[in-house]
């Protein structure tokens, strides 16, 4: 860490961003390879941001986040529409889980600022951000279920964990969201004798037994045969044509991204290559996002 910080100062603290973004920015004054912008590096990456008819529900700004040296993101800016589905997709290893951990406040950006409904989420204090995840219903990309729990109290566990709610009102609630995904009756069941696909479908009813206004979802179709991934996406269109709310998916099945997407961000090298409406983002010129949005391996991709 410290022979990033070229001026000494402590950067981790996630105060004082802006002054010390451009004191950075200073040639000769940084340590980070490669990670200023210039060059040939960035050349696909036009940051064209296509606007949306929602209102924003998430925003990135300008934010950075390394670990070590290894500088994921790269002056991110990204917004996620309201009352949309939105995909982020980009190649392995780009930091598309940690930007859902930016979102929750898991992690925090070394500069920059996250904001989820108009609120700064790095500077909620701890009792503030345990109100504002609440909002959040979130599957983590390997379903994360308690493994000493049953089915039933893995899907309860927010419920008695956030609300006052009774046991009654908890098993209607429970039991509806378990229907839903098809696991009904399943609830006695120990997370590790459940199929993989059967234990997203469990982290997906867990993630919305709150109702939440946001739902994130860390490649839900991974690991799925493609019978299932068509029957999930098709669970998340119908679960967000109910409730409304933003939903983000990250997937790299860009069939997934067709089918439900209807908003796209093209994440690569820690910045938006590009963003705007689904329909739009398939019809593009830019060479990265058609070779990434056609699996094409001829491209500016390579195995790198
Ligand atoms: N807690 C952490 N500590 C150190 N490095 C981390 C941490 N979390 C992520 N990274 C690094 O950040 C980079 C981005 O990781 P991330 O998990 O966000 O990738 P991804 O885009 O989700 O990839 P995939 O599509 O394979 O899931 C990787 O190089 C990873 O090693
Ligand atoms: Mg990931």
């Amino acid at each position: 860490m410290a022979e990033e910080q070229p001026g000494g100062s402590a950067r981790a603290d996630g105060e004082g961003r802006g002054e010390e973004r451009m004191a950075e920015e200073q040639p000769g004054g940084s340590a980070r390879a490669g990670g200023d912008g210039r060059g040939e590096e960035f050349e696909f990456h036009t940051g064209t941001i296509r606007p949306s008819k929602e209102p924003d529900a998430i925003e990135f700004i300008e934010v950075h986040k390394s670990f070590g040296r290894n500088h994921v993101l790269r002056g991110l800016n990204m917004a996620l529409p309201e009352n949309s589905i939105s995909m982020i997709i980009g190649p392995s290893g780009t930091g598309k889980s940690v930007c859902i951990k930016h979102i929750v406040g898991l992690l925090y950006p070394d500069e920059g600022d996250v904001i989820v409904h108009g609120k700064s989420i790095p500077s909620l204090s701890d009792a503030e951000l345990f109100e504002a995840r609440k909002k959040f219903g979130v599957l983590f990309q390997d379903g994360a279920l308690f493994g000493s729990l049953t089915l039933w109290d893995n899907i309860a566990f927010p419920l008695r964990q956030h609300t006052e709610k009774s046991e009654e009102e908890i098993a209607e609630i429970v039991n509806r969201r378990m229907r839903e995904v098809g696991l009904g009756g399943e609830g006695a069941k120990m997370p590790n004798e459940l199929s993989g696909g059967m234990r997203k479908r469990a982290g997906f009813a867990r993630s919305l037994v709150l109702d939440p206004q946001i739902v994130l979802f860390d490649e839900p179709d991974s690991g799925l045969d493609p019978v299932r991934t068509a029957l999930l996406c098709e669970l998340i269109k119908e679960v967000h044509s109910e409730n409304g709310g933003c939903y983000v998916v990250i997937t790299h099945d860009i069939l997934s991204a067709r089918r439900v997407g209807q908003h796209i961000s093209v994440l690569w090298k820690g910045r938006i290559v590009e963003s705007g409406p689904a329909d739009e983002l398939f019809e593009s010129e830019n060479p990265f996002v058609r070779q990434f949005l056609s699996g094409a391996s001829a491209g500016p991709l390579g195995m790198e």
